[in-house]
């Protein structure tokens, strides 16, 4: 293929099976030069291992050419989060994401919730590791007792309960033993001013686990000055990556588990969708994507009566698919299985990238109705290999199927075939991210 495009085509992949490259279009959401004059929603589905992950990364990347775009990644294993720190990488396919972004004049920011938790105990010099987890056991223990709960944290009242039971000799014991931590401990949290502890480094992280509308409307602030929301559209500040890390690692001292997951995630979302809202009302565009790994744990299609926790993160994202488009705020699904996701949110989606996997049974039964059924795709679909039967890993080969108008040669309506590069150089190379890289 010798045609050339204008910035918003990447010429991403190898057209299935042979050499030319598939151009690809990735514009963004606001008008304008290259705009799709509104947000649209993508998924990107197939087998574990098929390659999802790697290739959003390249999406990522294609959208990151845009300075006023925003992107926010959902990263609940925190694998994004990894390719973001400079040199960073996941292993496998080493896609410099961070760096790459950062090239094009793009910031990427990692949040963890336990950035703040951190500064807290930094600041009160209980190092990191076994005191801290301990300090952080027994106040939890205690204040569970006394009967505070998670939504609760953000009252002053918990705070001041939780700075006295730090201050209390025989708890200071249980995760000091020897006198002169001890001793040290002691004077730095007499001389410490608490409304300061509280505003700056427990309210923050409390907040989230607010169960009122107050919590979404400070997550709501944080990511409006986060994402460059506030600054207007005469100045054209760059937006940043963002990715919210929430995985078990990154928050191990403040005993994390699906509920509190389920709690943030729910806050972030909410507050991201008023910020679209707030913005829509004064005629601006969000003009953000927001991509959501294992989406199928987040809006799974089906979910037990009793988990409330994950009942409202799921509706929050199936009002968001529903309602945000117009405001600007996209949603880049992926997930292992269709038949996994909620059917509403897959009833939303523009673009469909399928992977190696889908199928046989029903997962290649809601392929068919996608698809339609005309045969012949499905049939050059069951032919992807299994990117992991190849014995070497150069010759691994990570095949889509994709529908939907993500290419100048998609006006036919039926779908394309690429495969994504397998090696990373050459995917920089060909859409002209590699010189970019020495700026
Ligand atoms: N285009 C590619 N070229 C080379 N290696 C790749 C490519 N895509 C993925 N890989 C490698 O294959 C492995 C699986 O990829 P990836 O993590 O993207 O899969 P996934 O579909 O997201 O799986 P899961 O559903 O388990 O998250 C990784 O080691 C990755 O580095
Ligand atoms: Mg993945």
């Amino acid at each position: 293929m010798t045609c050339t495009f204008s910035p918003p085509v990447l010429r991403f992949f190898h057209v299935y099976g042979s050499k030319p490259k598939l151009p690809l279009w990735f514009k963004h959401f606001d008008h304008g030069p290259d705009g799709a004059g509104e947000a649209y929603h993508l998924g990107v589905f197939g087998k574990t291992g098929s390659g999802k992950s790697v290739l959003a990364k390249m999406i990522l990347l294609a959208y990151a050419r845009y300075p006023r775009r925003a992107l926010l990644v959902i990263d609940p294993q925190g694998e994004f989060a990894k390719d973001m720190r400079p040199g960073g990488v996941t292993g496998g396919f080493v896609l410099p994401v961070g760096d790459v972004a950062r090239n094009l004049g793009k910031q990427s920011y990692v949040l963890t919730v336990r950035n703040y938790e951190s500064i807290f105990f930094e600041r009160l010099t209980v190092p990191r590791g076994e005191n801290r987890e301990t300090a952080c056991g027994v106040l939890v223990e205690k204040l569970q007792k006394a009967h505070v709960t998670l939504g609760g944290l953000y009252q002053r009242a918990s705070f001041d309960k939780a700075w006295r039971l730090l201050g209390d000799d025989r708890i200071q014991t249980q995760f000091y033993r020897s006198e002169t931590s001890r001793g040290r401990f002691n004077d730095l949290w007499r001389e410490a001013d608490p409304d300061e502890f509280y505003e700056h480094y427990w309210l923050p992280v409390a907040e989230l686990f607010r169960a009122d509308r107050r919590g979404a409307k400070t997550v709501e602030k944080a990511l409006a000055s986060l994402l460059n929301l506030e600054g207007n559209n005469e100045l054209p500040r760059s937006r940043p990556i963002l990715v919210v890390d929430l995985s078990r690692e990154q928050a191990q001292n403040l005993f994390w588990n699906d509920k509190i997951q389920s709690l943030v995630i729910k806050r972030l979302l909410e507050g991201l969708t008023e910020s679209a809202e707030y913005l829509y009302q004064e005629g601006r565009s969000l003009n953000t994507l927001v991509v959501i790994d294992e989406a199928h744990r987040l809006a799974p299609r089906e979910l037990p009566r009793e988990d409330a926790a994950a009942r409202g993160v799921r509706s929050v994202l199936v009002d968001a698919a529903r309602t945000t488009r117009k405001y600007g705020l996209g949603w880049l699904f992926i997930s292992q299985t269709l038949s996994s996701l909620d059917m509403e949110i897959l009833q939303q989606l523009r673009i469909f990238f399928f992977g190696f996997g889908l199928g046989p049974g029903q997962e290649f039964q809601s392929l068919r109705q996608l698809v339609g059924s005309t045969g012949k795709a499905l049939e050059l679909y069951q032919l992807f290999r299994d990117p992991h039967s190849s014995f070497d890993v150069a010759s691994r080969e990570y095949s889509f199927m994709t529908i939907g108008p993500v290419s100048p040669l998609s006006f036919s309506g039926s779908p394309l075939f690429f495969n994504a590069f397998n090696a990373v150089d050459e995917f920089l190379a060909a859409n002209r991210l590699s010189e970019t890289r020495s700026r």
